[in-house]
């Protein structure tokens, strides 16, 4: 058995090697088709445009989703900004309260503060030497939640505006 050289990269996470095809895949657009896909006044932007819709309707394809249910962002921190602030402002009038966990990447953890300081409440649960949450704990949290949450809209003073 051959040991490999360099050492494994796991943390994919943080980061993930592009497949190849992918890459291939891409490069096109970096090079001779620079368009950007809004610009819909010349054949670049048209190019792209073209490439960002069959993009969008393989991954709505591989996923069981619809076209329009996929958004591209630039990385994770985007999207958890954008799915939890955009969350919690559509389902404003069902409740004010988050439950996420103390070990949250600061991507998820950073917009829960900034939801906190426009007064959502919101609820960190610990973990276990395992990292798993405690099930009992968790639903105590949602039962806070359905109970309070006449009192977080009180509090909603600046998101109340956009009711
Ligand atoms: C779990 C998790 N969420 C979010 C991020 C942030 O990702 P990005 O750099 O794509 O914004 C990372 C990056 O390490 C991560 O590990």
């Amino acid at each position: 058995m051959t040991l490999p050289t360099a050492p494994l990269y796991l943390d994919c996470q943080a980061t993930t090697p592009v497949d190849p095809r992918v890459v291939a895949a891409m490069l096109p657009y970096f090079t001779d088709q620079p368009g950007n896909p809004s610009s819909q006044s010349h054949l670049y932007g048209w190019q792209a445009a073209a490439a960002v819709k069959q993009a969008r309707a393989r991954i709505a394809a591989a996923i069981n989703a619809q076209p329009q249910e996929i958004l591209f962002t630039s990385g994770a921190s985007e999207a958890n900004n954008l799915a939890i602030k955009g969350v919690a402002e559509a389902y404003l009038a069902k409740g004010r309260h988050l439950i996420t966990v103390q070990t949250e990447h600061p991507a998820v953890l950073e917009p829960c503060r900034y939801l906190e300081k426009l007064g959502f409440e919101v609820t960190y649960l610990t973990v276990d030497s395992h990292g798993l949450v405690n099930l009992a704990d968790l639903a105590a949290a949602q039962r806070r939640s359905r109970s309070a949450d006449g009192g977080n809209r009180a509090r909603c003073s600046r998101v109340d505006r956009r009711d």
